[in-house]
Order: C-alpha cells, then sequence, then structure tokens
C-alpha cells in the first residue's frame, strides 16, 4: 500500500461507506483506502446491513470474507448499485489505477456499477495525470506490447515483485507493463489507444467512471463531484 496517513484513509473510507444501504449490491475495491471501506462495510453487516458484497481482487475478497460481508460474482446479481474503489492518481474526474495489479477486475466492477465512489488522500490528487499506467497484458504479449506503447511515446517497465524471483502475476495469471507517458494529455484518447494493442487486457485510466471523490483529511472528509 502507498504513502498517506492512515486516519486520512480511514474518514474517505468511513464516508464512502456511508452510502450503502439495504438491499444494495456494492463493488469492494482493491487497496489500503478500500479496505477501511469494506472494514466499516463489515462493521454495518454485523449491525444488520443486508446487501451483498462484489469483490474486486484476492485482497478484497479476502478482506470481505474476515469482514463478515456476504460476496456474490457479478453473474449472480441484477447489477451492481455502488462500487467504492482506491485510486493512485486523481486529476478531475478521471484515474489512474492498478497500482495494486488490481485494475481489470476493478474497472470490471466499478464500470458496472450505478455509482463509482473513489477514496483517497491528498497525496493522490494532482491537476493532470502523469502517473505511469499500469498496462496488464498476456505474458506471451509483453515484447509485441513494449514496442507499441513505445510507438506512443511511452516507456514500459515490467513489473517485478518485491518478494519473489521474476515478475508480479496478477489475479489473472498476466504479467503488468508500467508506461510512463509523462503527462496525460488525452485521457480518452490513451486509453482507446492502449485498448486496441493485441494481447492487453486492460489498463489503468478510468475515464469518466467515477462519481464521486471522497478526499479524506486528517480531521474530515471532502466529497467532490468531478
Ligand atoms: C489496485 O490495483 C489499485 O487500483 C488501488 O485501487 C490503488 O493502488 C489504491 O491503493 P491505496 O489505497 O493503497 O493507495
Amino acid at each position: 500500500s502507498s504513502g498517506g496517513s492512515t486516519a486520512a484513509k480511514r474518514r474517505a473510507g468511513q464516508s464512502a461507506a456511508e452510502a450503502v444501504e439495504d438491499g444494495m449490491v456494492v463493488g469492494l475495491g482493491t487497496g489500503s483506502t478500500a479496505a477501511h471501506a469494506i472494514r466499516a462495510i463489515g462493521d454495518m453487516v454485523a449491525d444488520g446491513l443486508d446487501i451483498r458484497g462484489v469483490p474486486t481482487s484476492f485482497q478484497s475478497r479476502q478482506l470481505a470474507i474476515e469482514a463478515g460481508i456476504p460476496l456474490a460474482d457479478l453473474d449472480e446479481v441484477d447489477g451492481v448499485d455502488v462500487a467504492i474503489d482506491g485510486a493512485d492518481q486523481v486529476a478531475g474526474g478521471q484515474l489512474i489505477k492498478g497500482g495494486g495489479a488490481a485494475h481489470a477486475r476493478e474497472k470490471i466492477v466499478d464500470a458496472a456499477a450505478d455509482e463509482l465512489l473513489i477514496v483517497v488522500d491528498p497525496g493522490k490528487l494532482a491537476d493532470r495525470l502523469d502517473h505511469p499506467v499500469p498496462v496488464e497484458v498476456l505474458p506471451a504479449a509483453r515484447p509485441v506490447a513494449t514496442e507499441q506503447i513505445v510507438a506512443l511515446d511511452g516507456e514500459s517497465a515490467l513489473r517485478s515483485a518485491e518478494r519473489k524471483d521474476g515478475p508480479v502475476v496478477t489475479d489473472n495469471g498476466n504479467v503488468v507493463l508500467d508506461c510512463e507517458f509523462g503527462v496525460v494529455e488525452d485521457p480518452a484518447n490513451l486509453a482507446a489507444e492502449l485498448s486496441a494493442i493485441p494481447g492487453v487486457v486492460e489498463h489503468g485510466l478510468f475515464v469518466d467512471l467515477a462519481d464521486e471523490i471522497h478526499v479524506g483529511r486528517e480531521d474530515g472528509v471532502d466529497i467532490r463531484t468531478p
């Protein structure tokens, strides 16, 4: 998990959890900030709230099980009412995600949700997106995808695991290229170009998906509507 104060992250997570109501299907995001929302929802379930959670990763599934949240897969529910997820960088309503290599399932669940609430600490906010864009690719596609990212004026690095020899392998059995593009002037255009590369499973640009950004601070929360 990245930096930022625990208090700020907890405030953001708790604030978004307040949007969860009886009967809802709730997308459960990944990362240290979304984890606070999952714990808060778990407390609400213990107090009688009747919901089902759709996890976005191995991590969020485990946390939800520990928190006592009943789980469902997308094919068992009739849509997702609200999803709560973290982000690595937020500029207006545009996001870069995938610091935890979970962005493919996150995007599936977040895009399925009627409402997507993003939970961050202030360190994630930027005027323009310039964080490296994580791109999940089929292992066999790595050389070709790397070339095509260079053709888009990007520099890609295979994400390697910290406590293992070799690359990070995603929950889906793929690898991640962290792609540096400098300032992303046109996120929608880059998103389309990345999606068009053969073997790309999903990239971490989340364009026009967020409905609210809950920015936690030490002493409160700002809720922004992009
Ligand atoms: C997971 O792949 C990411 O998209 C996370 O949502 C992101 O890294 C946020 O994590 P933190 O809240 O721990 O910064």
